[in-house]
């Protein structure tokens, strides 16, 4: 039997992030540029060798599987992919399949996402206000965002919302946003900034929040308790006593969470990133199209690059703006 997939520091890589595009009909000002060119058709990764892809990940012991972009529902025809991947849900082999998404094409697929299987969504929100909602995905429209909110709970898919926090931008709508979601009976996790992308005239710096301030109002206004770590993912949650909700903080610059990752990323050209926050790939495209009726060359290649994981990002606001910075933007892998 094929051994599980363990890095050089004994974390085991169980769950893979696979961004299925580079496009996405928003431009939010932390994750791309206003312009952004994007890739030729060929370079992409056929939905072919996604599944082709995503299945060797699964042999090799992957149990879970979050389809990223860009924005995932853009790519066309992507629910073939969806349902293809539902087979590993239905032999056992993937226990869970979700996505990430900006919620703008949620109304028309959220009934067929929930029949491929997909039982929770993250959905990408920074704001309930409508022109601050548009400046900040700058191609982004809110109503159409929460029609497709709407869509993905009707259907039965349980929604986590992800914040991004954000100086003088959101801090004023933490507890419109908290109660908002807690009537709804979302989750709700809170993301910093990170400092990823060419800048260009944007201050990332002066947009930073800390998510131990952000914590802080929260506790002021209501009872936090501390809830266990749930191993894998770089979430700590707290629960609000006062809405029997959970808070989710993410929080790579004041706590740093590599220690228990158990995550790699594949772009849409098949280069897998071993970590979020560093510029090393390995290129698992090449082999898998040198070799059409064999995986054996990629499962080794696949191998060969976990062995490279390195231990964490260098993501660091407190040095030089260059130095913690990855000049890769989020699109890119997903976040
Ligand atoms: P779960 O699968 O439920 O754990 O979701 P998630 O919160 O990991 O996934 P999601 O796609 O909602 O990601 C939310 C944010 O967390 C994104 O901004 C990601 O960039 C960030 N994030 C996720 N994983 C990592 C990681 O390993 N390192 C860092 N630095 N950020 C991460
Ligand atoms: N820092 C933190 N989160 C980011 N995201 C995009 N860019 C950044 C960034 N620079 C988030 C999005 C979405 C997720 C996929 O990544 O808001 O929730
Ligand atoms: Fe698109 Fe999501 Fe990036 Fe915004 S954060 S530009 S919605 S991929």
């Amino acid at each position: 039997e094929t051994a599980p997939l363990i890095d050089p520091f004994a974390r085991a890589i169980s769950y893979l992030r696979v961004s299925v595009t580079d496009r996405c009909d928003f431009r939010c000002v932390y994750c791309m540029a206003e312009n952004m060119t994007f890739l030729p058709k060929k370079e992409l990764l056929t939905l072919e060798e996604l599944d082709r892809m995503c299945s060797t990940f699964i042999d090799l012991g992957v149990k879970k599987l979050r389809i990223t972009g860009g924005e995932p529902l853009v790519r066309r025809d992507i629910m073939t992919f969806f349902r293809a991947m539902s087979r590993h849900l239905e032999s056992g082999a993937l226990s869970e399949l979700t996505v990430t998404t900006n919620g703008s094409q949620l109304a028309r697929f959220a009934n067929d996402l929930y029949a491929a299987g997909v039982r929770r969504i993250n959905v990408s929100l920074d704001t309930l206000d409508e022109a601050k909602f548009a400046r900040v995905t700058r191609w982004g429209r809110l109503p159409q965002v929460l029609r497709g909110i709407d869509a993905a709970q009707a259907a039965g898919l349980r929604v986590k919302i992800n914040t991004v926090a954000l100086k003088d931008f959101n801090e004023d709508e933490l507890f419109t946003l908290t109660e908002w979601c807690a009537s709804r009976e979302m989750d709700l996790t809170f993301i910093e900034v990170m400092p990823m992308g060419d800048l260009g005239g944007e201050d990332r710096i002066g947009q930073y929040w800390s998510l131990k301030e952000l914590k802080s109002e929260l506790a002021q206004r209501y009872t936090l308790s501390e809830l266990a770590h749930r191993t894998g993912g770089p979430a700590r949650y707290s629960r609000i006593e006062e809405t029997g909700q959970q808070i989710g903080f993410i929080t790579p610059l004041t706590h740093n969470f590599c220690e228990s990752c158990n995550r790699v990323r594949l772009t849409c050209t098949g280069e897998l990133f071993m970590c979020l926050g560093q510029e090393d790939n390995a290129d698992l495209r090449g082999p898998l199209r040198a070799h059409p009726d064999t995986n054996a060359p990629l499962q080794d290649a696949i191998r060969a690059a976990i062995a490279r994981k390195p231990k964490g990002h260098d993501f660091d606001y407190s040095r030089q703006q260059a130095d913690g910075q990855v000049s890769r933007h989020m699109s890119h892998t997903g976040g």
